[in-house]
């Protein structure tokens, strides 16, 4: 924390100068989430922030579609990212055309696109969905089927909760698709009190082998209520760093995998955002309307 604190300093004197506000993901570095983060959470709680937020600038330490989507959100306010190459797999996987395609395969169907796209895509789209409100969204749409966009183990995970016929883009997150159940089950073997917990980027497979499985933010609610002797997170690796402190009571097994892209922020560069104003994310206005309405319609129905 000593290496850190002259950049946390800074950082909060910029801030204050500039009237801006920090949101971070889950998935930020300790010294991120805790050191300067004004608003934490997850992919639906981040957005429902930025519908609130009064600051003249949002800094956006997590990926790019997550300040696109603050953006979209808020088009009168500054929005930075801190890297403007922190990307997603998910959301290169899939273009608007890729939408489309799926229109034609399934004609009248809606489409529910994850927040893990690009703007385009989600005014290509019916509605938005996060990790946190999948189901919920897929049930509110009318008609039997349902297509997915792009997280082919999101929309299988919620096809095995629906009775809804969901189809899907065959799109994955590089960091949840490296688990496999044969690990968990071999770390379970070795200590049979350990209680595991899932994000539904993973395949049905590692979620059947899950205790329970949720959203980021879910993930923390349920390991601080139920307070396991022994956990393991099965998604990034700074999720167990950032809420260890404060349950000293639980164990983290920490086999994990890093997002490498969540990882391209760093307090150096939130510093140089804040002090230049690079990074600034701009998305047309045409395509940011319907963006808009895709992200709306979410929050609407997940209230
Ligand atoms: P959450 O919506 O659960 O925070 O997930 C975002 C994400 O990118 C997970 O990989
Ligand atoms: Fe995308 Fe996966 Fe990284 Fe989340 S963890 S930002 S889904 S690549």
């Amino acid at each position: 924390w000593a290496f850190h604190a002259p950049y946390v300093i800074e950082i909060e004197r910029l801030k204050r100068e500039r009237n801006a506000v920090v949101l971070a993901h889950n998935y930020m570095t300790p010294e991120i989430y805790h050191g300067i983060g004004d608003i934490v959470g997850d992919s639906l709680q981040l957005a429902i922030a930025a519908t609130e937020v009064e600051a003249d600038v949002i800094v956006q330490c997590g990926v790019h579609f997550m300040a696109e989507t603050s953006k979209v959100l808020n088009p009168a306010k500054t929005v930075l990212i801190p890297d403007y190459d922190a990307g997603c797999s998910l959301a290169s996987s899939i273009t608007a055309e890729g939408v489309a395609e799926m229109r034609r395969r399934y004609p009248g169907a809606p489409v529910v696109s994850y927040v893990n796209t690009t703007a385009e895509v989600k005014a290509a789209s019916d509605v938005c969905c996060t990790s946190a409100n999948a189901l919920q969204i897929v049930e509110a749409m009318e008609g039997d089927t349902v297509i997915m966009t792009p997280d082919q183990y999101l929309a299988r995970n919620v096809a095995a909760q629906t009775r809804k016929r969901v189809v899907w883009w065959e799109g994955s997150c590089i960091v949840h698709e490296l688990y496999t159940a044969e690990d968990l089950r071999a770390y379970r073997a070795q200590d049979p009190g350990l209680r595991i917990i899932a994000h539904p980027e993973c395949t049905p497979e590692v979620v059947a082998e899950a205790d329970f499985t949720g959203s980021t933010g879910g993930i923390i609610d349920w390991v601080s209520r139920e307070r396991p002797a022994k956990a393991m997170l099965v998604t990034e690796c700074s999720m167990a760093s950032n809420i260890a402190d404060a349950l000293p009571d639980v164990d983290f097994a920490r086999p994990c995998n890093m997002c490498p892209y969540m990882k391209m922020i760093t307090l150096e560069k939130v510093l140089y955002a804040l002090h230049t104003g690079a990074g600034e994310v701009t998305v047309d206005p045409a395509v940011a309307a319907g963006a808009r309405r895709a992200v709306e319609r979410m929050i609407e129905i997940s209230r």
